[in-house]
């Protein structure tokens, strides 16, 4: 009888599908010459005292655990940095956990809130992990499309009409991946009002917090009352250019943190400490480097939604973070055949709209933490495929 590996894979682990982003970019991989606009990370290498720190950590043997909390130095650090930048002041010692990557501490706050069943709302499109990360914590993601007429903002009337009494925990992010969606104090608090009214927690990843062009970034759990039901969630990846060092953390309610640590004791034991010196330098002295950077990502921005519009495919503008979210409606093709015949033809990756939810079908995400001159090439590549269809 032939064995088949399959039938000892769990159900719910068999129902999630692959990343849209890693599917896609397992073509991207052996093409030569292609130009990425696909997956989200910046291109600047981490800045050099960051990458020093950690060096230094090395060479002064750093080589051990830490407390499955992190560091308690890099906690204290953030505590000051969150209370500084998000006006809500957590206690280093009891309200923060330092994980692997927001990834991780998104996994753990989702398996160490989750009972069989229990629904989790969410904005869409959206990060690829959200929908996963609730199914494997046996959770029912519910998602709330959002839709370009309204700029893809999410608001508390949408929200309350998927709500049930089954209703757990509200995953906000913004600004948002994969659209650059910001959230103003105003709609944050009316979102704050109906998740009292229900008595939901909320789940907030603000990893592009930084990468805010315009307007202030207003955090949920700076809202009065709101710190008590919120989990923010951020990292290092993107503000200082530190995907490679998985170093994210999670502020929040500490019976909430402590059920965190428990699960992330027994599985990741700790973040890497290296990572973690090198996070606090990035933490205390990092952030010159990243309002440079930033202006980058905004000029990056300013051209490349305004090329997009100029070949009539409309492109909003993106508030935050270092997507655009061109329409490609016009062109009549889908949204992945759109991606594959503009890699086939003309080697630019980008990555389809329907890979963030249904609601990002006639839609492509790029991603313009590439330099400008290669996103100059990009959008010429571009230009001449759409004049093909
Ligand atoms: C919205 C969002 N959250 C979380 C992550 C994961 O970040 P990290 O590198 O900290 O795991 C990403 C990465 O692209 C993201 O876009």
């Amino acid at each position: 009888m032939d064995f088949d590996p399959n039938q000892f894979i769990a159900r719910n682990v068999r129902a999630i599908p692959r990343s849209g982003i890693r599917d896609f970019f397992d073509i991207v991989q052996g093409m030569k010459d292609v130009i990425s606009l696909g997956v989200g990370e910046p291109d600047f290498v981490t800045p050099w005292h960051i990458r020093e720190a950690a060096i230094y950590a090395l060479e002064r043997g750093k080589t051990t655990y830490t407390s499955n909390l992190g560091l308690l130095k890099l906690r204290e650090a953030i505590a000051v940095s969150v209370e500084k930048h998000f006006h809500a002041a957590y206690d280093p010692k009891r309200e923060i956990l330092i994980a692997v990557g927001v990834s991780e501490a998104m996994d753990i706050a989702f398996r160490a809130l989750i009972d069989p069943g229990d629904e989790v709302i969410y904005h869409e499109p959206c990060y690829v992990s959200y929908s996963p990360g609730i199914s494997l914590a046996h959770g029912v993601p519910v998602a709330v499309a959002c839709h370009a007429g309204n700029n893809f903002s999410v608001t508390a009337e949408a929200i309350e009409k998927v709500i049930t009494p089954r209703s757990k925990v509200l995953v906000l992010n913004f600004p948002t991946n994969p659209t650059g969606g910001t959230m103003g104090r105003a709609e944050l608090q009316k979102i704050a009002d109906l998740v009292r009214r229900h008595n939901l927690l909320v789940m907030t990843d603000e990893i592009y917090s930084e990468l805010t062009f315009e307007g202030e970034h207003v955090s949920i759990a700076a809202v009065p009352g709101m710190k008590a039901r919120t989990i923010f969630l951020h990292g290092f990846s993107k503000a200082y250019a530190m995907t490679g060092f998985r170093i994210g953390y999670a502020c929040g309610p500490a019976e909430i943190i402590e059920a965190m640590m428990r699960i992330h004791q027994y599985s990741m034991l700790c973040a890497s400490i290296i990572s973690q010196e090198a996070a606090l330098e990035a933490i205390q002295h990092g952030e010159a480097d990243t309002i440079k950077m930033r202006e980058q990502y905004q000029l990056r921005r300013n051209f490349i939604v305004h090329a997009f519009n100029q070949m009539g495919m409309p492109c909003h503008l993106p508030r935050g973070s270092f997507y655009a979210f061109p329409c490609i409606r016009p062109t009549g093709l889908s949204s992945k055949e759109f991606a594959l015949r503009l890699l086939e033809s003309e080697k630019v990756a980008c990555v389809p709209g329907s890979a963030f939810g249904p609601s990002g079908e006639g839609y492509l995400r790029c991603c313009f933490a590439t330099a400008l001159d290669k996103i100059e090439d990009a959008c010429g590549r571009i230009g001449r495929f759409v004049q093909t269809i």
